[in-house]
């Protein structure tokens, strides 16, 4: 593999990051608002996950909606209105059937290019750029919208504490674009993986034809989002660790040489895990869940638009991203930090 820290001769066609772009829904709710109507705190959810505020859709707003938003802003980034493809990463697709990415291209003025939906929970942005990567790699596109973006309160149930406390909404896109690997902003290795066994961790256990064909009448309680915290915990920081390591010792990029570790935004103190874990200074983990929550296929691009306004991210600075969630799955990706202007 090659970068722009080493020009080299044999630099090699790859996938570049072009633009970004972010939507949040304008209702920002506040823990304390949770506290009102759930047996928790302001306190517990702060200490517990760093969380203290996330944004819910109003009635009648969708997943698609908040897409369209950040897939137009991402365009407008990279300086393009047309690409060859739109990937979409989401656990709350606007309807089961069909997929939201085709009608998503269509309001984006963007008809007849292949569009479809990742479904890899919060490892969904990560899934999706490597598939996008691999389109372009592939011949098949020259340039691919990536959009992961969620409604979680869709699917929240009001009265889990577990839950309710910790997913927000949002939307987050990149345009990727033919180009070299030593370009910044190429995406220069993936590590993804997952783990089938431990599905029942992270599930939304009825609404699917296992339900269905059971013969089983439906229950509306079964159509919430459930998670076993504990062990999610656990997992989220060994396959995060895991799954970087094994991308850096492939790049051979010492953890120390990364300037910035960008983990999918779950709790702060998953993310300080992470970056014990790899030996990379906890300052170096971007966060910003305390603004937005766990916003699971959108969390990567947010926490990418959220460190470049702050100054945390800069061109030519080398970015890990990691990403783990409900499959399980887990991906990991590094790239060099390109010219861009987040929108
Ligand atoms: N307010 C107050 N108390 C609470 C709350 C709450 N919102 N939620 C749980 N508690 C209580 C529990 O009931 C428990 O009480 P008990 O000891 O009397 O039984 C106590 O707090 C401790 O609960 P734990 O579950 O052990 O708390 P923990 O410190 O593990 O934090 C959390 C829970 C925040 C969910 C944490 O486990 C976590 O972040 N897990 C990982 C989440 C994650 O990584 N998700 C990524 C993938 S998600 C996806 O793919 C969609």
């Amino acid at each position: 593999m090659t970068d722009p820290h080493r020009p080299e001769a044999d630099a090699r066609p790859a996938a570049v990051l072009r633009g970004l772009g972010t939507f949040l829904p304008p209702r920002a709710v506040t823990n304390h608002e949770l506290s009102q109507r759930l047996d928790t705190s302001d306190e517990w959810i702060r200490t517990r996950t760093g969380i203290r505020e996330r944004y819910w859709v109003e009635p009648g707003t969708a997943t698609g909606d908040l897409a369209v938003e950040a897939g137009g802003r991402a365009l407008k980034s990279a300086g393009v209105d047309t690409v060859d493809a739109v990937v979409l990463a989401t656990t709350t697709p606007d309807h089961p059937c069909p997929a939201t990415a085709p009608w998503v291209a269509a309001r984006l003025g963007l008809r007849g290019v292949p569009a479809y939906d990742v479904a890899a929970v919060c490892a969904g942005f990560v899934y999706a750029l490597a598939n996008a990567a691999g389109l372009i790699l592939a011949g098949v596109a020259d340039r691919v919208l990536v959009i992961g973006a969620e409604t979680y309160s869709s699917i929240l149930d009001p009265a889990d504490r577990n839950t309710a406390v910790i997913f927000g909404d949002g939307a987050g896109a990149v345009v990727l674009e033919a180009g070299r690997s030593d370009e910044p902003g190429a995406l220069l290795g993936f590590d993804l993986g997952s783990d089938g066994e431990q599905h029942d961790l992270i599930a939304i256990p009825g609404g699917g034809s296992r339900q269905r064909s059971g013969g089983l009448a439906p229950d509306p309680s079964q159509a919430y989002f459930t998670m076993q915290g504990k062990r999610v915990f656990t997992q989220a920081v060994t396959r995060m660790s895991d799954s970087s390591r094994t991308l850096l010792e492939r790049l051979d990029w010492p953890s120390e040489s990364v300037d910035r570790l960008v983990g999918h935004q779950a709790n702060v103190r998953i993310l300080h895990a992470v970056a014990d874990d790899l030996g990379i200074a906890r300052e170096r983990a971007v966060v910003n869940l305390d603004r937005v929550g766990n916003t699971s296929a959108a969390s990567i691009p947010l926490a990418l638009a959220d460190a470049a306004a702050d100054g945390d991210l800069n061109p030519g600075e080398r970015v890990l991203l990691t990403a783990f969630g409900g499959g399980l799955a887990w991906g990991s990706a590094a790239l060099v930090w390109p010219d861009v202007t987040p929108n």
